[in-house]
């Protein structure tokens, strides 16, 4: 048994099945995130897991002891799971060495031991000068360090976190994000943390569970979710995926296959199952298109577009433009900063990668 495991989970409010099918298995010590978009299920699953909510069907297990299963539920407070929130959830009226101190306290610690946790605690989150504040006298960042405090001075094996940063200001994202993941490399800790926010998951996770509508649909590294999505949802929902259709693939071996893409005979990756296949949806990202050094030339693998706009995003240009049959197709490149592009004008770009679709059959598992 892994750290936490979770096997066909369904949960529901009244009539609303919120949580279908959901299983996870996850390894002692790893860094996973949960992604979707909002109302996707992720506040609850972690509900569930935390022990907040009773479950309807499956079972949850932690380091290997039942949590949640048929006719069984264990209380939240011995479950030994510490939990982050969104809205920090800290007592106003008590200090922030009180707030790091109070679950030690509940569980029967003495004060001395107490003592000597909290502030070993709050030194490693760089917060021991203001262990007198109260919570009101924090920015956000200090907040979610003391939530963080909280769970080194419980020592908890699994700690879940639920949008942690959605809260707080872009600049200090990313120095939080930083104080995660030395969090997670200090204790060794089994992370559970829900996002909305793609790079936020990609920045720290071993491996990303994107969720949809309930379900779990591709539990992956994130080089995985990339560069081989396993279905169109996932495709389209990571870095900016754009999903067409492509015609004649034949795979030649080596997980690669030959297709044509708008016209174009184009190289593609595939799953070392994929079939010939007379149509597959393909998914590739707006760095792999390239603009043709001679725009008037014509290949077999160019695929003429117009230009509709053309955005100045520093290191790079972001050009959108229509391809294909009646240019119906949108299309958005990223290329270096080229002095010639402008709306209007007619180019033709290459498909430089690209990756097939494996069909619905192959995609279960
Ligand atoms: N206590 C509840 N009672 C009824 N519906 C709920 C409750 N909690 C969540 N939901 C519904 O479940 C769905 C998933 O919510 P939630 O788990 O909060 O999603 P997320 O965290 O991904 O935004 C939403 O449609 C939400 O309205
Ligand atoms: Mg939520």
């Amino acid at each position: 048994m892994g750290a936490i495991d979770i096997n066909g989970l369904n949960k529901s409010f009244g009539q609303t099945q919120v949580l279908q099918d959901v299983s996870l298995a996850i390894n002692a010590g790893e860094f996973v995130a949960v992604l979707g978009p909002s109302g996707c299920g992720k506040t609850t699953l972690l509900r569930c897991l935390a022990g907040f909510e009773q479950i309807g069907s499956g079972t949850i297990h932690v380091g290997g002891r039942a949590m949640s299963g048929p006719r069984m539920h264990m209380a939240p407070e011995d479950r030994g799971i510490g939990v982050v929130f969104q809205n920090y959830a800290l007592w106003p009226h008590m200090t922030v060495a009180q707030n790091v101190a109070y679950g030690l306290k509940i569980a029967g610690m003495s004060r001395r031991d107490r003592h000597a946790r909290v502030t070993h605690a709050l030194a490693l989150v760089e917060m021991g000068a203001l262990a007198e504040r109260r919570p009101a006298d924090l920015s956000g960042g200090q907040r979610q360090r003391v939530a963080l405090a909280r769970c080194l001075a419980m020592q908890a094996q699994v700690v879940l976190l639920d949008e942690p940063l959605a809260n707080l200001d872009v600049h200090l994202r990313g120095a939080l994000e930083d104080e995660f993941a030395a969090f997670h490399a200090r204790t060794g800790a089994t992370m559970f943390y829900i996002t909305h926010d793609q790079s936020e998951a990609f920045a720290l996770a071993d491996r990303v569970a994107v969720m949809d509508r309930g379900r779990i649909i591709q539990f992956d590294r994130p080089e995985a979710l990339f560069r081989q999505p396993r279905c169109e949802t996932v495709a389209g929902f990571i870095g900016e995926g754009r999903v067409i259709e492509a015609e004649d693939i034949v795979p030649i071996g080596a997980g690669r296959a030959r297709a044509r893409v708008l016209g174009a005979e184009v190289e593609l990756r595939c799953a070392p199952s994929e079939t010939r296949r007379k149509t597959a949806r393909i998914s590739f990202h707006p760095d792999d298109l390239d603009i043709l050094a001679d725009p008037h030339r014509t290949t077999a693998s160019g695929i003429g577009a117009d230009i509709t706009r053309a955005t100045y995003r520093g290191g790079y240009l972001r050009t959108q433009m229509t391809a294909g049959p009646q240019n119906r197709v949108a299309l958005t490149m990223n290329i270096a900063a080229h002095a010639g592009i402008e709306p209007g004008q007619h180019i033709t770009v290459t498909l430089k990668d690209g990756w097939v679709i494996p069909e619905a059959r192959q995609a279960t598992g």
